[in-house]
């Protein structure tokens, strides 16, 4: 505790607080076609790329091209894998070092498909024994550093110890702009109704189109809406919705909606919705409105998809 006293006045002085995303990072093998494969072919691809992915990742390296100071926590797996994914978070610029690394793991991994004639991406994803980020690991972190923590809702019950501890740290301050706001993604679906413990604890939650529809929702508004009853008072509940653009409703309860912006032509939309969470964290922490947010996040991932990979024209 002494520790994250000490720390915290240096932190201040310095400017030095920054973003945290915490999650998940992987290997994405992509490959690209003009049309969908079929069953039981031996098929040429257009390309095939092994890059970094993973949720958390992703929207780290986006943040930090938009200027952002940005950290990453997540496991690696002690392999040689991992360093085409350390060695990206290094060309960006994210920090690192509070990742952690398990021996005798094999890195989390994912066979993409993307179709460049629909601009579909499908993704096989496997992580068979690396283990998430625990509380343990991000109880070491000195939370005065942060300005906002970014949580990617994986491992639901660590993840809500992660983010009480941060609620517990915003306890202490009364200026609000000392807060760490928390924002929080729920993107799989398959984990409700767990993830329902985490809604409370975040200013800004993040629903993709696959959890509003498990949720039974048949658009983004509808599931701003309600979600936006499970949330903290004036939280701000946001839905992306491909090629829709995307919705959200804050604390007066008016929901505003973005369209997409696409681009020319459709090259990659693998971490399309990582993209798009970059830009309303960017936008928000920057004191923009909902609309101005989801605006700005539906413009960088329209750039995003126009290309391949995650370079983009801050
Ligand atoms: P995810 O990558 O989680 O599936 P979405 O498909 O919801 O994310 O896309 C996130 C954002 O990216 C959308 O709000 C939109 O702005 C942009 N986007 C994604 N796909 C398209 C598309 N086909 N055309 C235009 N914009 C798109
Ligand atoms: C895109 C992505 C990929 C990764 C997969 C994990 O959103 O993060 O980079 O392979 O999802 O589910």
């Amino acid at each position: 505790m002494a520790c994250e006293c000490d720390m915290s006045n240096s932190s201040r002085h310095t400017g030095e607080r920054r973003t945290l995303i915490v999650g998940l990072v992987c290997l994405d093998i992509i490959n690209v076609l003009d049309n969908y494969p079929l069953e039981d072919t031996d098929t040429r691809v257009q390309d095939q790329l092994w890059e970094r992915g993973g949720n958390a990742a992703n929207t780290s390296v986006v943040l930090a091209q938009l200027g952002v100071k940005t950290e990453f926590i997540g496991t690696l797996a002690d392999s040689t894998l991992s360093r085409l994914m350390v060695e990206d978070f290094h060309k960006y610029g994210v920090l690192i070092d509070h990742c952690i690394y398990h021996n005798n793991c094999k890195p989390p991994m994912s066979c993409i498909i993307v179709n460049s004639s629909s601009g579909t991406r499908t993704i096989l994803h496997s992580n068979r024994s690396l283990p998430e980020v625990m509380y343990e690991d991000f109880e070491l972190l000195n939370l005065n550093n942060y300005t906002w923590i970014h949580f990617e809702g994986r491992n639901v019950e660590e993840v809500l110890k992660m983010s009480e501890r941060v609620v517990m740290h915003n306890g202490q301050f009364i200026e609000s702009h000392d807060r760490i706001q928390i924002s929080l993604e729920l993107e799989k679906p398959g984990l409700k109704p767990s993830f329902c413990k985490l809604l409370p604890k975040a200013d800004v939650v993040f629903l993709s189109k696959d959890v509003a529809k498990e949720s039974g929702f048949q658009n983004g508004e509808e599931c701003v809406l309600k979600f936006s009853k499970d949330v903290k008072p004036g939280a701000v509940v946001v839905c992306a919705w491909g090629e829709l653009g995307a919705w959200a409703v804050g604390p007066n309860g008016e929901v505003v909606h973005s369209p997409a912006f696409p681009p020319a032509k459709i090259e990659d939309t693998v971490g399309a919705g990582d993209t798009f969470n970059a830009g309303v964290i960017y936008a928000l922490s920057r004191g923009s409105s909902i609309l101005e947010a989801i605006m700005q996040g539906c413009k960088i991932a329209g750039d995003k998809i126009g290309h391949q990979g995650f370079k983009i024209d801050a």
